[in-house]
């Protein structure tokens, strides 16, 4: 073959690879977003192409120093002086200052009741009570039921019904039995199902909730 007649030279196809499709994709977007800018730019621009609106700032709380605040609370029969920043919901103070983690707080929103302790007698969402606004009020914790080594009733009754899976939501769940015990020693299937309706179980333990709830009414 004669040099200088090589013909035209042609590329060689090349297979479509992921890594090849991503690189020119790449390459159009880039050189579309150019063509978009300078077509804003020029005060006849379709309004069609005009720049993207910059992002709102809506829905983000700007940001706030905390504020301390000596508080305190009456958890399980004692005392705690605690300094808490002022945002602290009664979970986080009971987990983290009283050092007391049985009370979960999977949602941390009021939607699951993990949280629920026994406030003045009734069942709350301690994640929606701040720590500061639970000051005079007696609070008890699913620490508060083991006296002396032996386990509360409901608490041994939910482990002979086998009724803890995960765990996030039992201590939740016994302080609202426990609740009901309190008021109704001798609640029927209903009693016990309205009692945990806030209470929530994401491994579906609820037939063996209600059993050991019936269980630990029966030791009463
Ligand atoms: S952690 Fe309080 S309701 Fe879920
Ligand atoms: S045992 Fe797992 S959420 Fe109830």
């Amino acid at each position: 073959m004669e040099e200088g007649n090589a013909g035209p030279v042609t590329e060689t196809p090349r297979r479509m690879t992921r890594r090849r499709f991503l690189g020119k994709a790449a390459t159009v977007s880039a050189a579309a977003g150019a063509a978009s800018a300078v077509l804003a730019a020029t005060s006849d621009a379709p309004r069609s192409l005009a720049a993207t609106p910059a992002p709102t700032t809506v829905g983000i709380a700007p940001y706030r120093p905390p504020v301390y605040q000596d508080i305190t609370l009456h958890v399980n029969g004692q005392d705690y002086n605690l300094r808490v920043d002022t945002r602290m919901t009664l979970t986080e103070a009971i987990r983290e200052e009283v050092h007391l983690t049985g009370t979960k707080i999977p949602c941390d929103q009021g939607e699951c009741g993990a949280c629920t302790v026994i406030m003045d007698g009734r069942t709350v969402y301690s994640c929606s009570i701040l720590a500061a606004a639970a000051q005079g009020h007696d609070i008890l914790t699913v620490e508060s039921l083991e006296q002396q080594g032996q386990l509360h009733p409901v608490q041994a009754a939910f482990i002979a019904q086998d009724a803890v899976q995960c765990g996030f939501c039992t201590s939740g769940q016994i302080m609202s039995v426990v609740t009901l015990l309190k008021s109704n020693p001798n609640p029927d299937e209903a009693a016990i199902r309205q009692a945990i309706q806030g209470n929530l179980c994401r491994c579906g333990t609820y037939t063996h909730i209600i059993e050991a709830a019936k269980a630990a009414a029966a030791q009463a």
